[in-house]
């Protein structure tokens, strides 16, 4: 029998952008935390949110159907309420938020990737950079609340990818960490944690300090958790028996990746391992679609960096020395790829 092509996937991904800025918008107005534990009738919960009646029903309906809400009864008087997911992750009340990375994809990437074409046709970056020139750190980071919304973003992200580092890799046959470019220093808790035994230091650039050491603070591990400031590509990277980089490499051309991974080595001791947590893609690069178009989001976001498969990670790696390499998957599309020196 001939295959008979069908559009739908076609038109499910043509339209995909449309369910995306559904979830984006919620969370913008912050509809899962006003929500909260109550349950409200459309006119409840629009007159909460301060939206004109005529989009409510769409909305909310919409979030029903695309399982971001529940709804007890239907019509006027029917009651939306939070999904079991929704009240964990998109509530800011709760200790397990994770809205900020759709805070950041909605606020800053949803209006860069509608020049996607012109990111392809000039290699150029569509990010901030674009406007103001400045390197992309220096402009994030150039006032506290876009600081807070990017550092709380990564949080996001990585949580589950560190809890999993935690339970694969094995940390017992090592005394002490060094998670560069640690952000929140959420490695460092999460692995922590799990590990009694480990130390760390969470090194990242100097405006991030504060908001990191306030986390480890808060979480009682300030005397395993040390917050270092520093330039990665100006300071030596802090000694310890296992290097850390959670999307780091990512973030920079091969030159710099390259420049990176020498430190990483250059800070381990014989034996030790340099992890990176990243979307690694599939050798063939056929399979992991979030890694290829991390990517793209990376030339977006950054022109020339990009994501890579784990055979690069080991061509690299060799060429700066290290010996035995290992791939852990992680969380969903993210994997450990590790290097042994
Ligand atoms: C994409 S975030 C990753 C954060 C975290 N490791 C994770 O996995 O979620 C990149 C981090 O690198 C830090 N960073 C960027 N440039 C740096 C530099 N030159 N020196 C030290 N840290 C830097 C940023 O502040 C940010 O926290």
């Amino acid at each position: 029998m001939s295959h008979q092509p069908d559009p739908s996937y076609i038109m499910q991904t043509a339209t995909a952008f449309w369910a995306s800025k559904v979830l984006l918008t919620a969370v913008e107005l912050d509809l899962f935390t006003k929500l909260g534990d109550q349950a409200m009738t459309a006119s409840q919960l629009g007159d909460e949110l301060g939206l004109h009646p005529r989009g409510t029903f769409d909305f909310f309906d919409a979030l029903v159907a695309l399982k971001f809400l529940d709804r007890d009864g239907d019509g006027p008087q029917g009651e939306y309420k939070n999904t079991s997911e929704t009240a964990a992750f998109l509530n800011k009340n709760s200790p397990t938020y994770i809205g900020g990375m759709p805070e950041m994809m909605n606020a800053r990437l949803f209006g860069f990737w509608n020049h996607l074409g012109t990111a392809l046709k000039t290699g150029q970056p569509q990010s901030e950079t674009k406007t103001h020139g400045k390197p992309i750190f220096e402009e994030l980071y150039d006032n506290e609340a876009k600081l807070g919304v990017f550092l709380e973003a990564m949080t996001g992200f990585q949580a589950g990818n560190f809890i999993a580092l935690a339970e694969k890799f094995d940390f017992l046959r090592y005394k002490t960490v060094s998670d560069i470019g640690g952000a929140l220093a959420l490695l460092s808790r999460l692995v922590g944690a799990r590990h009694e035994h480990l130390t760390f230091t969470t090194f990242d650039l100097p405006p991030v300090a504060r908001h990191a050491q306030e986390h480890v603070d808060a979480a009682g591990m300030t005397e395993r958790i040390k917050v270092v400031s520093g330039d990665f590509f100006v300071n030596d990277l802090p000694k310890a028996d296992v290097i850390t980089m959670g999307n780091i490499l990512h973030d920079w051309n091969l030159e710099k990746k390259k420049v990176l991974i020498k430190k990483a080595y250059d800070a381990l001791p014989e034996g030790g391992a340099f992890i990176a947590i990243e979307n690694l893609i599939d050798d063939a690069r056929r399979e992991n679609a979030f890694g290829l178009l991390m990517s793209l989001n990376m030339l977006i976001e950054l022109g020339d960096a990009f994501d890579y498969t784990g055979a690069d990670f080991r061509e690299w790696c060799e060429e700066a020395g290290f010996k035995r390499f290992e791939i852990l998957p992680l969380a969903g599309p993210t994997s450990a790829a590790i290097a042994y020196k």
